[in-house]
C-alpha cells in the first residue's frame, strides 16, 4: 500500500469538507485524497494547523484532485471564500479550473454561467474569463485562476492560494514570483493556505525543491507535507517500491500496467523523475549518506580468505586502489587493502594478494585507465584472468551497494571517496560520480566491484579430482 515517505503528523482530523468536495466532483475521495486532506483541514485553535502544505505525488497519482476535494468542499462550506488557483503557466491553471469545474457539471452538481442570467442559478457557474476562468458560488464564494504574475495574484487577494504543477516553475523566476506572494500571506487570517504541489522538477532548486527540503527537514512547524517520494538509496527498478511511492496502484487508480507501459516509453530516469519522485542528481547529491555510512562502521574489519578482490584507476591513472568484499550472513563486508599514486604497482600487488587469497574472483571494470593493469595480468606471471562486470552489471552492483552499506573500518581514503561520491545519471540506470573532478572514488569504485566479484562466486569451488 502507498505511503508517503515524508508526512507530517495531524492526529484525528475532520475530512467531512473534502468528502463533500470529492461527492461535488462525482469523484470518491481516495486514500491518498485523504492524506492530503487531513494535512490541508488539521485545525489548531482557530485556524489551520498549516499555513503552508506542500504536496509531492507521481504523475497521474491524483494530487490535483485530491487538493481539489478540499477547496471546492470550502467553497461550498464557508462564507465569503475564495481561493486561486495558478501555474507555471497561466494557461495550465485555467486547463485546471475548467476541467474540474466540467467534473461538477457531469455529476451535475454545476453550470455554465452562459446558460443563465444574472442570478438566476442556485448552483456555481462556471465562468469563462480568458485567463480568470472562475467557478462562482451562489453566495459569492470563487475558486479561480489566475494568471502567474504577482499583481494579478494581489489584485486577487484570496483565502488560499494554491499553485498547481510546482516542479515546473523556473528555478529562478519561479522563486522571484513566490517572494513576490509572500508579503500577502502577511495579512491573511488564520483559516488561509498557501498551497504548492506537484512532480519533480529538472533541477535540484527552485520553490517546489526549497519548500520540499523544508518539509522534510520538520523545522518548520507551520509547513505540513505530504511528500510520496523515492529515498536517494532505493532502487528505481523494485516493483515493491513503486508499489510504496506511487498511490496509484493500491488506490485502483493507476495499476501497475500502466506503470509499466510508461517506464518502457520513457526509460527509467524519466519513470523515476515523474512516477517515483526522483528529483535528477546534481553535483551536490551525495550518493551516499554519511550518517548511514559511518552506521555501518566497525573497529576492526579484515577480509577472509575467500573474498573478491577488485582494483580501480583513478581516471587519469594519478592512483588507483585494490578493495576486498565478502559477505558474512549475507551481510556485505569491505576493506580498502592498497591505495596509491600511480598505477604500475596495481599488477604486482594484486598477485601478491592473490599469493595469499588463492584462487578467489578478481575483478575490474574494463575502463581506459585499467587497461593497462588488465593486460599486464592476462600476460605476465603468473597469469590472471579478471573479470569484467557490464555496463549494467556495474549499475546493478552499485544498486546493491548503496541499498546496503557495507560494514567497513574506518580508511580515511575510503571515507574521503565515499564522501565524494555523487550519483550520475546513465542511460538505463545510475553510476557513481564524483563531485569535483580532482577527487579519486576510485576506493569506493573497487569496492562496488569486488563485491560484484565475490557474489558472482560467494564460495571456495570444490576441487574435483578426476581420475581415469
Ligand atoms: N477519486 C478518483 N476517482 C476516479 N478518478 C480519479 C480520482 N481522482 C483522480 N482521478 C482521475 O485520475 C486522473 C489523474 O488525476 P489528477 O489529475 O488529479 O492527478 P495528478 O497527480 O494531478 O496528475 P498530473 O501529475 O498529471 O497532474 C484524472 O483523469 C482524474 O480525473
Ligand atoms: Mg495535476
Amino acid at each position: 500500500v502507498a505511503k508517503p515517505t515524508y508526512v507530517s503528523r495531524t492526529g484525528e482530523v475532520d475530512l467531512s469538507v473534502a468528502h463533500l468536495g470529492a461527492g461535488l466532483l462525482g469523484l470518491p475521495l481516495l486514500a491518498q485524497g485523504e492524506q492530503v486532506a487531513r494535512l490541508l483541514e488539521a485545525r489548531h485553535r482557530d485556524g489551520v494547523r498549516f499555513p503552508d502544505v506542500v504536496v509531492e505525488m507521481g504523475r497521474r497519482g491524483s494530487k490535483t484532485t485530491s487538493v481539489w476535494s478540499t477547496i471546492v468542499g470550502r467553497a461550498a462550506t464557508r462564507e465569503r471564500y475564495r481561493a486561486v488557483m495558478t501555474a507555471q503557466r497561466g494557461v495550465v491553471a485555467s486547463r485546471i479550473v475548467v476541467e474540474h469545474a466540467n467534473l461538477m457539471i457531469r455529476a451535475g452538481h454545476a453550470a455554465e454561467a452562459k446558460d443563465y442570467r444574472a442570478g438566476g442559478a442556485d448552483v456555481p457557474l462556471l465562468y469563462r474569463y480568458a485567463g480568470r476562468e472562475t467557478i462562482r458560488w451562489p453566495n459569492g464564494n470563487e475558486v479561480m485562476a489566475v494568471p502567474p504574475d504577482p499583481g494579478a495574484i494581489r489584485s486577487a487577494a484570496a483565502d488560499d492560494l494554491v499553485i498547481d504543477e510546482g516542479g515546473e516553475l523556473d528555478p529562478l523566476r519561479g522563486q522571484d514570483f513566490i517572494d513576490a506572494l509572500r508579503p500577502l500571506q502577511d495579512t491573511r487570517g488564520p483559516l488561509a493556505q498557501y498551497v504548492l504541489m506537484g512532480t519533480p522538477g529538472k533541477v535540484r532548486a527552485g520553490p517546489f525543491w526549497t519548500m520540499l527540503e523544508r518539509g522534510r527537514a520538520r523545522t518548520d512547524r507551520d509547513l505540513g507535507i505530504a511528500d510520496w517520494c523515492i529515498r536517494d538509496e532505493e532502487d528505481a527498478d523494485d516493483r515493491r517500491i513503486w508499489r510504496r511511492v506511487h498511490p496509484g496502484p493500491s488506490s485502483g487508480l493507476t495499476p501497475m500496467r500502466v506503470l509499466e507501459k510508461r517506464y518502457r516509453d520513457g526509460g527509467p530516469i524519466a519513470f523515476a523523475r515523474e512516477y517515483l519522485c526522483r528529483w535528477p542528481a546534481d553535483a551536490t547529491t551525495s550518493a551516499i549518506d554519511a550518517q548511514a555510512w559511518a552506521a555501518a562502521e566497525r573497529p576492526t574489519v579484515a577480509p577472509p580468505a575467500w573474498c573478491g578482490v577488485a582494483f580501480d584507476a583513478q581516471k587519469d591513472g594519478m592512483a588507483a586502489s585494490i578493495s576486498a568484499a565478502w559477505r558474512v550472513d549475507g551481510v556485505p563486508h569491505v576493506a580498502l587493502l592498497e591505495y596509491r599514486p600511480g598505477t604500475a604497482w596495481v599488477a604486482r600487488e594484486l598477485r601478491r594478494i592473490l599469493a595469499v587469497h588463492r584462487g578467489v574472483p578478481a575483478a575490474a571494470d574494463h575502463i581506459g585507465a585499467n587497461m593497462p593493469t588488465v593486460e599486464d595480468l592476462s600476460r605476465g606471471r603468473p597469469k590472471v584472468l579478471v573479470m569484467a562486470p557490464s555496463f549494467k552489471q556495474i549499475m546493478g552492483a552499485t544498486q546493491t551497494f548503496v541499498s546496503r552499506l557495507p560494514a567497513h573500518q574506518a580508511q580515511p581514503d575510503l571515507e574521503r571517496a565515499v564522501a565524494a561520491a555523487t550519483w550520475r545519471d546513465q542511460e538505463g540506470g545510475r553510476l557513481f560520480g564524483r563531485r569535483k573532478s580532482t577527487e579519486d572514488i576510485s576506493p569506493l569504485v573497487s569496492a562496488v566491484v569486488a563485491l560484484w566479484a565475490y557474489d558472482s562466486r560467494p564460495e571456495r569451488r570444490p576441487v574435483v579430482v578426476m581420475s581415469a
